[in-house]
């Protein structure tokens, strides 16, 4: 037994953040304001998305975007249940009733055929999720939505660098929406972000971000006062100008983090890929390898999980199926069964330490930690 630790992930904020946020402290703002507004032109130039509206979480942005495009009370929302409790619970927040479909077994991302299965009268919206930074099939999801005249958003909590067919989150969907919390691919700790296409519905989750509001801080303080109302009823979760310091300096080197996270998900795989018993979920072109994840041999996830944290590695699970948490079997009266791809998943599922410094050396240790405590070497 050795001292060695591999945490579970470390961010890398450093002296340029410090810089960058001493610019917005000596100003005059801190909260939504001209930075939030630099890092929002940036993040859409970066996506190639006209409008990109900073909120306080990815959570809050999944209600903004379901509220701005009308979904509510009596609606459907089709989505995934393996997931974040986050992506469901939006749904639920503005009074509709997220439906599960199950997931592609391979790659754990939500099934366009079982979505169309699942379409109703009342459904109003999908609400896609790109699994650990690989994106779900949104073209498909593109069309199975104009086809049933329904809103597709995208849940990008996991990444502003993946893509697919040629095509960023939010360029095919309605919405896309992003998580800044801690251990995402670019932090201040908490905050979201919201990719739009049509100038009104950017307008209006402007004004539902702050209160419901006509005009922002930004225009009330800047040159002499104006009157403004309230047009509707709005939340209060826009970005502050202080997160947006610390998430500006990191947009520019996004895309040589994610090589690095890249380079250390290869590296897992090929240490790993030949375990009898193990399976790896399977991701394709631009991921933005959020999370490395494993699926242990059926019935050991937990047993392993004690025993790698237990040798100091930094170990997580991403995620247990949602429709079987206490909260969402009561409302709903879900039973194990009922989507047995995402609870194969669920139950099986392990991350290991993943970030962009993390040294492939580490890489190598983590992996063996695992192959001697897993088993299934071949003879
Ligand atoms: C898939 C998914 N959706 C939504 C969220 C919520 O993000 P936030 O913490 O920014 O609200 C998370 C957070 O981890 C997530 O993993």
């Amino acid at each position: 037994m050795t001292d060695r630790k591999v945490e579970f992930y470390r961010h890398d904020l450093g002296d340029v953040e410090l810089e960058s946020l001493k610019k917005t402290i000596g100003s005059v703002f801190l909260t939504t304001g001209p930075r939030t507004a630099e890092f929002e032109r940036a993040l859409g130039e970066y996506l190639g998305v006209p409008h990109v509206i900073g909120v306080s979480s990815c959570t809050d942005g999944l209600m903004l975007a379901l509220s701005a495009f009308g979904v509510g009370q009596g609606d459907e929302v089709i989505t995934t249940p393996m997931t974040f409790i986050a992506t469901p619970n939006a749904a639920i927040y503005v009074g509709a009733t997220p439906v599960f479909v199950d997931v592609d077994p391979a790659t754990g991302l939500i099934d366009p055929d079982a979505v169309e299965a699942a379409i109703t009268p009342r459904t109003k919206a999908i609400l896609c999720v790109h699994l650990y930074g690989q994106m779900a099939d949104v073209k498909r999801l593109r069309q199975i939505a104009d086809r049933h005249h329904l809103v597709l958003i995208e849940d990008s909590a996991h990444g502003v660098e993946m893509r697919r067919d040629g095509a960023a989150p939010g360029q095919l969907g309605d919405a896309a929406v992003f998580s800044f919390y801690a251990t995402k691919t670019i932090t201040c700790g908490d905050g979201g972000a919201i990719a739009v296409r049509d100038s009104q519905i950017n307008e209006r989750l402007r004004r539902l971000r702050n209160h419901g509001m006509t005009k922002d801080a930004a225009s009330r303080y800047t040159g002499t006062y104006k009157h403004w109302d309230m047009v509707e009823l709005g939340f209060k979760c826009g970005l502050s100008d202080i997160d947006a310091a610390v998430l500006l300096p990191q947009l520019a080197r996004v895309d040589q983090r994610c090589d690095s996270r890249e380079a250390a998900v290869r590296r897992y795989e090929q240490r790993l890929a030949d375990l009898a018993g193990t399976r790896l979920l399977r991701w394709t072109g631009r991921s933005a390898h959020h999370l490395f994840t494993v699926l242990t041999p059926p019935g050991r996830r937990d047993e392993l999980l004690d025993a790698l944290g237990k040798r100091g590695i930094g170990v997580a699970v991403n995620y247990r199926a949602v429709h079987l948490l206490t909260f969402y079997k009561e409302r709903f009266g879900f039973r194990p069964g009922a989507f047995p791809h995402a609870e194969e998943i669920g139950d099986r599922t392990l991350t290991l330490p993943l970030y962009p410094w993390i040294s492939l050396d580490d890489v190598d240790y983590v992996a063996e930690q695992y192959r001697s405590l897993a088993g299934g070497e071949a003879a």
